[in-house]
């Protein structure tokens, strides 16, 4: 059967990594959670003291980026491939609310995005790809057979989110997390290279009142219409 690539963009906390996890799973294609690798950057950049709440030592970050080495790792009982930063398994510390509140002054850097875009497209050469971000449809695959553009409310969104970090043990409010979902939208959608937009070609699809199911349902049958037209 023919592959395909296909691009899911979006706000942040849209439900775009359960879609994308699931489509891979059904199409068995391969799944790429971006922000899992801004993320990583981020922690690596956290722990050497290169950023915080006061600080962004931009210099330091780039001249670290030669020793961040980023992998995938498959997890069977898991069901997707969990994020190694230097072999190192850093899946739950990089979905920390400390993590998100530095990650987009980190995605920000042009050498970091570059240096991860690059990573991107060669791990979707031979297509047979669900990747997830915020610039797939517009810069990492902008000749992608299937692009979606998630959004939804950032209340719907920040509820979402909220749920998830209490349902991991973590002492969040949801105040908190509203306000992290609208900087980073500010923050993603402002900056100066690949801001977060919806390519041209895209299809936008707003899932604030629509279940998993449905939304499943209807993005796996785009998906389909893709594959055997
Ligand atoms: O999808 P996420 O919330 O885990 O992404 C974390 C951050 O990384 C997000 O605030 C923006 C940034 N990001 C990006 O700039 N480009 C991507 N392709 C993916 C994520």
């Amino acid at each position: 059967m023919k592959k395909i690539t296909i691009a899911l963009d979006g706000f942040s906390s849209t439900g775009k990594s359960t879609i994308a996890k699931r489509l891979a799973k059904e199409l068995g294609y391969i799944y790429v959670d971006t922000g899992a690798m801004y993320r990583a950057v981020t922690l690596f950049s956290m722990r050497n003291g290169y950023v915080s709440d006061e600080k962004t030592e931009v210099n330091a970050i780039v001249k670290t980026l030669p020793y961040i080495r980023l992998k995938f790792v498959f997890n069977e009982n898991l069901g997707f491939a969990e994020m190694y930063l230097n072999d190192e398994n850093v899946e739950h510390e990089i979905r920390t609310i400390e993590v998100s509140n530095q990650v987009s002054k980190v995605a920000q850097i042009p050498e970091v995005r570059q240096k991860l875009v690059d990573i991107q497209k060669e791990m979707g050469k031979n297509k047979g790809i669900v990747m997830d971000g915020r610039d797939i449809g517009t810069v990492v695959f902008p000749d992608a057979e299937l692009k979606l553009f998630l959004t939804a409310s950032p209340e719907t969104r920040a509820n979402r989110r909220y749920k998830e970090l209490v349902d991991k043990g973590e002492k969040v409010s949801y105040a908190e997390v509203l306000k992290n979902v609208q900087d980073r939208d500010l923050m993603d959608s402002t900056r100066e290279i690949s801001p977060l937009k919806q390519a041209e070609d895209a299809i936008e699809f707003d899932n604030s009142d629509m279940g998993l199911e449905e939304q499943f349902e209807r993005i796996y049958n785009f998906a389909l219409r893709k594959i055997k037209p």
